[in-house]
């Protein structure tokens, strides 16, 4: 399980056979900063989840801009015990790659109101790619590797969290071909363990000492495999 531990990231997507990626089109340069207009033309192409509970309406799942890291990193800071560097927040706005599954979700006070300014950030899910390890095969995609999904707890039990990482999921077995969704999780999250079993993630392995920071420092390593569900909309 060390390969988890300190991943390849991808940094590229692999190939694709004669699919062109549903929202590469729409990124912008690596060195460019995700501005307004692009986030927004993003926003259309979200994949919707036909087969899941909907959404309250008032709720919206869209990309992340410069803007709304101030807000992403107090979000973050209220609810994961572990400090996030400037280049963690940082990448999501210049690495396209990243900024594709990054995803937030606003909780609008008014749902007739969606396009004004009275919503907030209420939760976030912030992925990476990782390689797997060689094999003899080597059929395996990249992983959808969480590093961080955290949602304020008064807006949780309406399955905001569900549907960020089902979205991203189906994006990334689009997008990149991944073969595999993954998470460290915390020993003593009993809550955030359950709700990755509760989604299909079984625990693939354990870490000792991989928070450094939290007592007792263990890591519950909680993977799943993508299969044709996670594009049926039921992940
Ligand atoms: C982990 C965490 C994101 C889960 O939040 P959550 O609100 O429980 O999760 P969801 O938004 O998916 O809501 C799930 C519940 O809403 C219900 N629900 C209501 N409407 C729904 C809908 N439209 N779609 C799907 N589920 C819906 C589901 O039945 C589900 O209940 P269940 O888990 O008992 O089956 C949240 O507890 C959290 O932020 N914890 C702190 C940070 C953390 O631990 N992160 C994870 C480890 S890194």
């Amino acid at each position: 399980m060390t390969w988890l531990n300190k991943p390849n990231t991808v940094r590229e997507p692999p190939p694709q056979s004669n699919n062109t990626p549903q929202h590469a089109a729409a990124l912008p340069s690596k060195d460019k900063a995700i501005d307004q207009d692009v986030a927004n033309e993003k926003k259309q192409t979200l994949a919707t989840t036909p087969n899941m509970t909907p959404l309250p309406p008032n709720v919206e799942l869209r990309p992340c801009t410069k803007d709304d890291i101030p807000h992403l990193k107090r979000l973050i800071s209220l609810l994961l015990p572990i400090p996030y560097s400037d280049k963690f927040f940082r990448e999501i706005i210049e690495d396209p790659l990243i900024n594709n599954i990054t995803l937030l979700a606003l909780w609008h006070d008014d749902v007739s109101l969606k396009a004004a300014q009275k919503c907030r950030l209420v939760g976030a899910i912030r992925c990476r790619l990782l390689a797997h390890p060689p094999s003899p095969s080597q059929t395996d995609g990249p992983m959808l590797y969480l590093s961080t999904l955290a949602l304020l707890s008064p807006y949780r039990g309406h399955g905001i969290a569900a549907h960020l990482l089902h979205t991203l999921t189906r994006r990334a077995i689009e997008d990149y071909g991944i073969s595999s969704v993954g998470a460290h999780v915390w020993e003593a999250n009993e809550l955030g363990l359950e709700w990755y079993r509760k989604r299909g993630f079984r625990e693939v392995g354990r870490e000792e000492g991989y928070y450094r920071r939290l007592e007792p420092k263990g890591a519950v390593v909680m993977q799943r495999d993508v299969s044709v569900m996670d594009l049926l909309g039921k992940g």
